[in-house]
């Protein structure tokens, strides 16, 4: 069974969702821990409830981004982790990770990437009235969200969208989406592209 790290930052509900998965049995994968860079981020909470051992740590207390992730691959050789599965994450990950784990990092992005990369995508996507938003999951490079895309869930933004419905649409795709597209990770191996079979 394939041993996974989440990287989170916040709320973690696309977290909970794999953690649920996991339970429930749907999701064949062990969530051997939690790396957090705020410790006052809800999703450690989610971690303790769920008895998942965690990582939380400061940027700041760390000299560089090296010697932070060198201590984040020492926590992920100790778990033993394979796999590493990015929600919400607000850092780009660093050639330490990369190198480490390459082709095994997955990210999950609030937009139909190229689109609005980066912070506040929700925000993005309804400053530009965009008629369609939605959901990429995708392999993570050295850039910022651009990394080899595994799949894409579209979304309609209405005439009346808020930011809070659109992200609750965005967030209701992805805690179903992301679970999916795991167990094909993990059962089929490399997954590309999937894009065309799923568009709606
Ligand atoms: C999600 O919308 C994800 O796409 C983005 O950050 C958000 C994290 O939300 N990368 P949560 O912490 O999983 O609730």
């Amino acid at each position: 069974m394939k041993k996974i790290a989440v990287f989170a930052s916040g709320n973690g509900s696309n977290f909970q969702a794999i953690i649920d998965v996991v339970q429930s049995g749907e999701l064949s994968a062990d969530i051997s821990l939690l790396v957090c860079d705020k410790p006052d981020a809800y999703a450690v909470e989610r971690a303790n409830t769920a008895k998942i051992p965690s990582f939380v740590f400061q940027a700041k207390e760390y000299g560089s981004k090296e010697a932070f992730e060198q201590a984040i691959l020492a926590e992920l050789k100790r778990f033993d982790v394979d796999f590493i599965v990015l929600a919400g994450y607000m850092r780009l990950i660093g050639p330490t990770l990369l190198s480490a784990y390459q082709g095994r990092i997955v990210n999950i992005h609030p937009s139909l990437l190229p689109a609005f990369p980066g912070k506040d995508a929700i925000g993005q996507a309804l400053a530009a009235k965009a008629d369609w938003s939605g959901v990429t999951i995708h392999y993570v490079d050295e850039g910022m969200d651009t990394g080899p895309i595994i799949i894409q869930e579209r979304v309609r933004l209405d005439e009346n969208e808020t930011r809070d419905s659109l992200q609750s649409k965005i967030q209701k795709i992805e805690h179903k989406l992301y679970p999916e597209i795991l167990q094909m990770l993990f059962t089929q191996g490399d997954v590309i592209n999937v894009t065309k079979a799923r568009a709606n």
